[in-house]
């Protein structure tokens, strides 16, 4: 087991570890250095806005919820120095919210926290500074809180659809690193657990930033749930063998049809359960859903460095001189997807239903 630094409050995630928190006394963001995981236990303590967008794009925290939470918090530090009057500070917050906003382009949890944290500060521009940081604060917690709550919920839907016995697939991490806290797609593993189910869990190891390998299984190694590691290629022999009863996968963007975007391979996986007759889930928050996003065709796929792919650690793979691709994310039709499941419930793609339905919920539609 690990253990997460002292804090002033209790954390929000409600984990032994944690991948970004807000420490009040100091006004700042803590974030496990998912980079050195699982060989490293280190947490940095981030001062201000650039560096905890800088701790963004560098990957520290990764995963589409926790970024988005992780950016609500550096608004808070933002507002935490901010002294001078309404106007400057909307114009500060607007300059940090674009550069965070810029750090990542797949994961639509970033712009939506953003999004939800700059109305909260129009709303409150006018009050007292420390009446201003205190709100902002409110507000970025209650984004963390809900995460949490989002992914308990769906959790306990996926698990509905998770046979007893089941060996589950599943391709990079959507575990409580990946969010506020309890995991996406491993909150169904973990609800199914709770719920008295026998499961077993393959992890993809999820090449080239191995997310899978080095997070999603030393999560689920820590809960003393059933995982093996396996590489992306083998997957298909699994599928074959008939060892796959159900996959589930987080997301980083829902299109309004239902198309997911999610890490590199998630596209291969599913079309390999299409293929084999096995149940093909996606959990993620609504936050997730963009329902500006007619299609997966528009969402835009982050292009990450050669360097990922052309070296493991420090161990060269492909020549010098050599190019590589690495697109970060790829998008797995409506068609593929059997269920969405979502804090505000299920939707079955595959047979057709949209989240038009879900995006009416009685909270009203998240436009960004
Ligand atoms: O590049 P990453 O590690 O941020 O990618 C993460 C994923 O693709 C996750 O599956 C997704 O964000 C869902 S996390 C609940």
């Amino acid at each position: 087991m690990t253990t997460a630094p002292e804090l002033s409050r209790a954390p929000l995630s409600g984990a032994p570890y944690f991948a970004v928190e807000y420490e009040p006394e100091t006004g700042e963001v803590v974030m496990l250095d998912q980079r050195l995981l699982p060989a490293e236990v280190v947490y940095h303590r981030l001062s201000t806005p650039d560096q905890v967008a800088d701790g963004i794009r560098d990957m520290i925290v990764r995963g589409a919820p926790a970024i988005g939470v992780t950016a609500a918090y550096a608004l808070v530090q933002l507002a935490r120095t901010q002294d001078g009057d309404a106007k400057s500070f909307l114009l500060a917050n607007g300059a940090a919210s674009r550069v965070l906003d810029a750090t990542r382009p797949t994961a639509v949890n970033l712009a939506w926290a953003i999004a939800r944290m700059s109305r909260r500060a129009a709303e409150v521009a006018a009050l007292a500074p420390v009446e201003r940081y205190r709100a902002m604060r409110t507000e970025a917690e209650a984004i963390h809180r809900e995460d949490v709550a989002a992914c308990r919920e769906m959790g306990r839907l996926g698990a509905l659809d998770v046979p007893d016995g089941a060996t589950i697939l599943t391709h990079c991490n959507a575990g409580a690193l990946a969010t506020g806290g309890y995991g996406s797609a491993l909150g169904v593993i973990r609800a199914a657990v709770e719920a008295g189910k026998r499961v077993k869990v393959l992890a993809d190891e999820t090449r080239p930033y191995l997310q899978g390998a080095r997070l999603t299984a030393w999560e689920l190694f820590q809960d003393g749930i059933d995982v093996e590691v396996i590489t992306d290629s083998m997957a298909g022999h699994f599928f074959q063998k008939g060892e796959i009863d159900f996959v589930i996968v987080g997301s980083d963007r829902i299109a309004r049809n239902g198309d997911v975007a999610n890490k590199i391979g998630t596209y291969g996986v599913a079309v390999l359960a299409h293929a084999h007759d096995v149940p093909f889930g996606v959990a993620a928050p609504f936050s997730t859903v963009d329902m500006a996003m007619p299609t997966g065709e528009g969402i835009p796929i982050e292009q990450r460095s050669r360097e990922e792919v052309a070296r493991v650690g420090d161990r060269l793979l492909v020549a010098d001189g050599i190019p590589c691709r690495h697109p970060a994310f790829d998008v797995t039709p409506a068609r593929l997807v059997d269920a969405i499941y979502t804090e505000r419930g299920v939707v079955r793609p595959a047979q057709g239903e949209t989240l038009e339905l879900l995006a009416a919920d009685a909270r009203g539609p998240r436009a960004r």
